[in-house]
């Protein structure tokens, strides 16, 4: 009874003892003790690399499943859990855009991914915002002057919450400050993108994954992550999915711009 719950059931979190040969001595040494032969884990890039690790240094078998909001992996189309935050910043900018529409303003709305734009690229695209401002490609602020200027009375664009971007904050006081004209505001939308109930995509995605890790290990496979690209499970080795970068797709940034004109 936990498909339709989001977070972990087994409390599992980012681990500062993990890092060091003792702590994983520890983690091995329970294993053994509770007679657990092998271990499924899922996360991003930090739960693979623990993985990879741990897998070395002890031989144990383990099997990666991708889960991260970010989509950020390398080696699998979408990631466990950002259908549903993709989802989520869907449904709080269609509100927002009352707002915005109501009163002709300009809004900036930071979304998540540190290190990616997926959830900011797509989901400027999923809400007819203007523009996606995200740490992979630097855009021109006057793309979004131009958007507001010729055609249209308000705007949204969608901020990823990188170093890179700056973050809406940043972003909305320089617009303002050099167009004073502008009704500028910011809206955060956090960890409300890390909850709730995931959507059938997610459900079916993680299902899938989960049922594959099991095959994998059956098989004898080890420091492999599950992968779905094109519809078809893959197994990537930890190495790869953590080394390779996951590139932006140029045509959705197209046609992301062509939309907002
Ligand atoms: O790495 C996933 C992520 O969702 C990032 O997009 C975001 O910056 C970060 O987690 C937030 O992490 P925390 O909850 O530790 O602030």
């Amino acid at each position: 009874n936990i498909i339709q719950l989001g977070g972990t059931i087994l409390k599992t979190a980012r681990c500062q003892e993990f890092k060091t040969p003792e702590g994983r001595k520890v983690a091995y040494d329970t294993l053994v003790k509770e007679g657990i032969d092998a271990l499924v884990v899922i996360g991003g890039d930090g739960t693979l690399t623990g993985a990879r690790i741990f897998a070395t240094e002890y031989n144990y078998p383990i099997v990666g499943l991708p889960g991260t909001i970010d989509n950020d992996l390398y080696g699998t189309d979408t990631t466990i859990g950002y259908d549903t935050a993709l989802n989520t910043i869907m449904d709080a900018v269609d509100k927002i855009r009352d707002t915005a529409t109501s009163h002709e303003r300009l809004f900036f709305i930071e979304v998540m991914g540190r290190d990616a734009g997926f959830l900011a690229l797509n989901g400027a695209i999923a809400t007819g915002a203007e523009a996606a401002i995200i740490p992979e490609i630097s855009t021109e602020v006057d793309l979004i002057k131009n958007g507001f200027r010729k055609s249209k009375n308000s705007s949204i664009v969608l901020v990823a919450e990188s170093p890179i971007t700056g973050g809406a904050m940043h972003l909305a006081e320089r617009v303002q400050k050099e167009y004073p004209q502008y009704d500028v505001r910011v809206t955060i939308l956090g960890h409300i993108q890390r909850g709730g109930s995931p959507t059938a995509h997610d459900r079916i995605l993680a299902s899938r994954m989960g049922s594959a890790a099991i095959d994998a290990l059956l098989e004898d496979q080890r420091n492999v992550m599950i992968g779905i690209r094109n519809n078809e499970i893959e197994y990537i080795p930890f190495n790869k999915a953590i080394k390779n970068d996951k590139p932006i797709d140029r045509e959705l940034l197209n046609t992301l711009r062509k939309l907002s004109i």
